[in-house]
């Protein structure tokens, strides 16, 4: 059994320039971890890092329970229990939104898993028979983090789900994610700018600014500190 993802020392490059200085992440099973930063900070870099994707040059450690992550080919970064739901939101546009999820479900996954998945974000149930190019980008950010959910996995990466979504659609997705840690005992990872949805959704947040961690604690903790909240991230995010 898989329990922590643990990010040790983590500095990441494109090329010559430099995203990410020395960062530190924990994330158990069953929690919540949130990633508030500036357009530009280092969130996606960050979860791009944790699932090796080769773009990037990664220097530190990525693991899950003591085993590294480093030098594996991102498929099998997602073999071993960790889904990555891009901020680009991808699905298959002439497939159904069935057989988006059904092409997504991992060997060896229950045959329950669909409607365990469907029960988790119901937004998506209503949608099966769908295309991918009828849904609207609320509708495909469901459909993107139910496909994650199809393999089963130990730890969800969610790069900005919220990004651009209308205020209700962004409401059915945070009562959605709220509740995945428990129901799939899933570690999750939230990178966000959206201040409210971070700190109502996570356990622990962390706050990158220019690729360094500058902050981490308990949400409670952050809404508290204004000074710091106007420091480390933009108006409009409060
Ligand atoms: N493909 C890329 N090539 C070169 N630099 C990049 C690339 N993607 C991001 N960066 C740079 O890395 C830094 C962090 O970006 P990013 O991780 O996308 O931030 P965020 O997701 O917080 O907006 C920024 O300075 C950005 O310009
Ligand atoms: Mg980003």
């Amino acid at each position: 059994m898989t329990s922590t993802l643990t990010v040790t020392g983590l500095s990441a490059s494109y090329g010559l320039a430099s995203a990410l200085k020395s960062i530190d992440l924990r994330v158990e099973k069953g929690r919540c971890v949130g990633l508030l930063g500036r357009n530009g900070a280092g969130k996606t870099t960050l979860l791009k890092s944790i699932v090796a994707d080769p773009e990037i040059t990664v220097r530190g450690d990525v693991a899950i329970d003591g085993r590294s992550l480093r030098k594996l080919a991102t498929y099998k970064v997602a073999r071993l229990g960790v889904a990555w739901v891009p901020d680009t939101r991808r699905i298959f546009t002439r497939l159904t939104v069935a057989e988006n999820l059904d092409i997504a479900r991992r060997r060896g996954v229950a045959s329950d898993q669909l409607e365990r998945v469907l029960e988790a974000v119901p937004l998506v149930r209503g949608l099966l028979k769908r295309a991918g190019y009828e849904l609207s980008g609320g509708e495909q950010q469901a459909v993107t983090i139910a496909r994650a959910l199809m393999s089963a996995p130990d730890f969800l990466l969610l790069d900005e789900p919220t990004e651009g979504l209308s205020p209700l659609i962004v409401e059915q997705l945070q009562a959605s994610i709220a509740r995945l840690p428990e129901i799939f005992d899933l570690g999750v990872v939230v990178a966000e700018q959206n201040f409210r949805f971070v700190t109502d959704l996570a356990d622990e947040v962390h706050v990158l600014e220019t690729g360094e961690m500058v902050w981490s604690g308990t949400p409670e903790l952050l809404v508290s500190d204004p000074d710091l909240v106007d420091r480390h991230l933009s108006v409009g995010e409060k």
